[in-house]
């Protein structure tokens, strides 16, 4: 376990939080190098002895230490703009290791992947290919395309986090897919290398990822069949994680349905997790303002907020939070709503929770490896937090707090 009480104070690996807090302030990410380690090697484990590549999903937490360290582990990665490819790039990342996904690349970004050598750009829409194309033909080069195929697959997750449905924005139709192979194997500055798919996030049951792999690789053996040879074939990330009671199905038992849909073909296996890996690896650490108690709710303000944890405030997701004291025995608990200090009523990191806790505690919102980072703002002028790597008992920063005059350095007063 990454983050376990010891002598009454959560630790990160061997690292008291509250040690983190004094030396780099709140709020402040606060991440476990060996449960990434842990997590990635589930996969390389599940995987040894295949031809694999495991490509990292960049927006997950794009932390340049984090990346290197995906690194370093072997991977590849999966990025979605050419800021994240100049990030895996900065990371020592490999870019034919890395694969191009998004539904709105633009030619900048196609320019910069293809001089960059990336291993596959996965196409979205026919209008896309006719872009690469393009592109290519003028920097005098092929293209490595796939087309990230939409198999029409009920994923079973949030609604705001699904995306093999006929009704999302992503990937190219299952009927249209074989006609747009023929077109770009056709075509001078494309080289085809393979088929993908993505159905959405934090699965817990492996049974639409298979059924998934299994429409993907039936269209794989088509299009082999039709004389368009196929390098590789990418199923995407999505495995789930325990943020509340929720029993994903172990990281193997994905990998076994994924091996299992592909047997018979000889193309190398791809798999784009993000939040599997880092998502248990991080937490937030916050430390209490303010109790409020009120007439219908009792509140902690924190000095964490919406903009710095986003996924309660938009998915109404859950995240644990966890005092960094642990209680003493017999100590009574109050029902608390954790809020930010950002002027929304949607302000919030965690509702009805029971908690021993006073104004000055430092409180750990769990869980928050994955998505958190990566898509928090400046909301409020809030500067973004601190990010920290914890290695057994030291605790390195890989992200300084930032500045508040760094918010409005690229700003202008008209003359
Ligand atoms: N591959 C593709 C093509 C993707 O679109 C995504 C995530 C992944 C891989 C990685 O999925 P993961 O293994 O992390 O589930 N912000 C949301 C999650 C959005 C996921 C978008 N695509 C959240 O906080 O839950």
């Amino acid at each position: 376990m990454a983050f376990t009480y010891q002598n009454g104070a959560l630790c990160a690996e061997q690292l008291p939080l509250e040690d983190i807090a004094r030396q780099f302030g709140t709020p402040c990410y606060v991440y476990s190098r060996s449960a990434i380690e842990r997590a990635y090697g589930e996969y390389a484990r599940a995987l040894s002895g295949r031809d694999a590549i495991v490509c990292y999903s960049v927006k997950a937490n794009s932390n340049l230490a984090i990346l290197a360290l995906m690194a370093k582990l072997g991977a590849g990665f999966d990025i979605v703009s050419g800021g994240e490819l100049a990030r895996v790039l900065a990371a020592g990342g490999d870019p034919r290791k890395t694969l191009f996904s998004g539904v709105g690349k633009t030619e900048p970004e196609l320019e910069q992947a293809l001089l960059a050598g990336v291993l596959c750009i996965n196409l979205e829409s026919e209008a896309e290919l006719d872009r690469v194309n393009a592109v290519a033909a003028r920097l005098g080069r092929r293209a490595p395309v796939a087309f990230r195929v939409n198999p029409d697959v009920d994923a079973q997750t949030h609604p705001y986090i699904s995306t093999g449905l006929k009704q999302n924005k992503f990937g190219v139709a299952h009927d249209d897919a074989e006609r747009l192979y023929g077109k770009a194997a056709r075509m001078a500055h494309i080289e085809v290398r393979g088929i993908g798919c993505h159905i959405g996030s934090q699965l817990t049951d492996p049974a639409p990822f298979v059924e998934a792999a299994a429409r993907i690789t039936a269209l794989a053996a088509r299009l082999v069949e039709a004389g368009i040879p196929l390098e590789h074939i990418d199923l995407g990330g999505g495995i789930g994680i325990r943020y509340r009671d929720e029993m994903p199905q172990p990281i193997d038992r994905f990998v076994a349905g994924a091996l299992a849909a592909l047997a018979g073909h000889r193309a190398t296996l791809i798999l784009d997790p993000g939040r599997s890996i880092v998502g248990n690896a991080g937490l937030l650490l916050t430390r209490i303002e303010y109790v409020k108690p009120g007439p219908a709710k009792n509140f902690l303000v924190v000095d964490a907020a919406m903009n710095d944890l986003l996924r309660p405030a938009l998915y109404n997701a859950w995240h644990e939070v966890q005092t960094v004291r642990e209680p003493a025995r017999g100590a009574l608990p109050a029902t608390y709503d954790v809020v930010g200090p950002v002027c929304e009523s949607g302000d919030f990191l965690a509702k009805e929770r029971a908690l021993v806790a006073g104004e000055g505690d430092l409180l750990a919102v769990m869980s928050a490896g994955a998505y958190g980072m990566s898509m928090s703002s400046n909301y409020n002028s809030r500067p973004r937090a601190a990010e920290v790597l914890v290695d057994g008992a030291r605790a390195h920063l890989v992200r300084e707090r930032e500045a508040v005059q760094d918010l409005f350095a690229l700003e202008r007063i008209l003359p």
